[in-house]
């Protein structure tokens, strides 16, 4: 870094975003070819704490934000740099502060990162989980009709409280709250499937996204089940869908390349932990798909 980019690098202010912010961190999500929208950084800043750096001009170019989870983990997502300013240590300096201020409130932090990202977080000591990868559908390969499961059924924000615990078990993570919310957008859906005492087996949830469709969590028993599930949301969204779905879970992932969707990109489970506790180490068997990167 030559000695200019340094102290200009040094001069940036440190910012706490607020609702003011959305739109210039929808800006610098979108220019990196990302998905979230509007509410997804209203959630972070209202729900977590969202951090970024501004020029003296009161660009923001630079941002990180963490959610907190119950049971001691937070999620840190929206590390962000304009690419005019990338490799002068602006992601290290913000993930330095969200470390700092999730270890004086006890919570381990965890994310979801990019190749480039990846890089960043092992240098910080993260240690990678598991993999998962992101694979796309556009509009033109959804027009064929899915069979759809008749045991899979629509769920209501109530009916979807009680697949919550499911939740946890699959991912580890205590996030009710944020389901709630995603499930609880304008345009988002809910589908689950019960055993025959109408206990919930399974569930997932469709939200808009920017560039598409986001399909996910998608928690399930098996194979068949997840494929149940998906196919029911797959039928209601008739636009390009992502979904992101663990290397693991083999057969889904095969599933997916015969229904028309091919791979865009690959994340790494991560965390700031002395070991990784199993359901971070490995996909759990029920998980399907993760929420998506910003959210575990
Ligand atoms: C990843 C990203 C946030 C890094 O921001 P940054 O401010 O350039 O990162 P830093 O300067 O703090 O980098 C610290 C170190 O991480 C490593 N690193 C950073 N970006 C890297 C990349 N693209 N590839 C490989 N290593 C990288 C390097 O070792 C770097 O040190 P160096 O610049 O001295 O070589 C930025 O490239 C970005 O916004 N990318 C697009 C969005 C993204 O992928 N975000 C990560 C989400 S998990």
């Amino acid at each position: 870094m030559a000695p200019s980019e340094a102290v200009e690098a040094e001069a940036l202010q440190s910012v706490c975003l607020a609702a003011a912010d959305v739109f210039a961190g929808v800006g610098l999500s979108s220019a990196a070819g990302w998905n979230q929208t509007t509410d997804d950084w209203a959630l972070f800043i209202a729900q977590g704490e969202a951090i970024g750096l501004r020029t003296a001009r009161s660009e923001l170019v630079a941002t990180a934000a963490t959610l907190p989870y119950e049971g001691g983990h937070a999620w840190i997502s929206m590390v962000l740099v304009d690419p005019a300013w990338q490799h002068r240590g602006l992601a290290t300096r913000l993930l330095a502060q969200c470390i700092e201020s999730l270890r004086a409130r006890r919570m381990v932090p965890t994310l979801d990162a990019t190749p480039a990202g990846e890089a960043v977080y092992r240098k910080l000591g993260f240690l990678r989980g598991f993999g998962f990868s992101r694979w796309e559908r556009d509009a033109a390969a959804s027009t064929a009709a899915e069979a759809v499961d008749p045991r899979v059924r629509e769920a209501t924000q109530d009916e979807l409280a009680d697949c919550m615990a499911l939740d946890t078990q699959a991912c580890g993570l205590g996030r009710a709250a944020l389901l709630a919310s995603l499930a609880g957008r304008q345009g988002s859906r809910a589908w689950r499937l019960d055993d025959a005492r109408g206990l919930a087996t399974g569930f997932v949830i469709a939200r808009e996204g920017r560039r598409a469709a986001q399909i996910g969590p998608l928690v399930a028993a098996g194979d068949a089940q997840a494929i149940g599930l998906l196919r029911a949301a797959l039928a209601a969204t008739p636009g390009p869908v992502f979904i992101d779905v663990p290397d693991a879970r083999e057969a889904l992932s095969g599933w997916l390349i015969a229904h028309g969707f091919r791979l865009q990109r690959s994340f790494m489970r991560m965390a700031l932990r002395a070991q990784l506790p199993p359901y971070l180490a490995e996909a759990p068997s029920s998980l399907f798909a993760v929420a998506g990167p910003e959210f575990g």
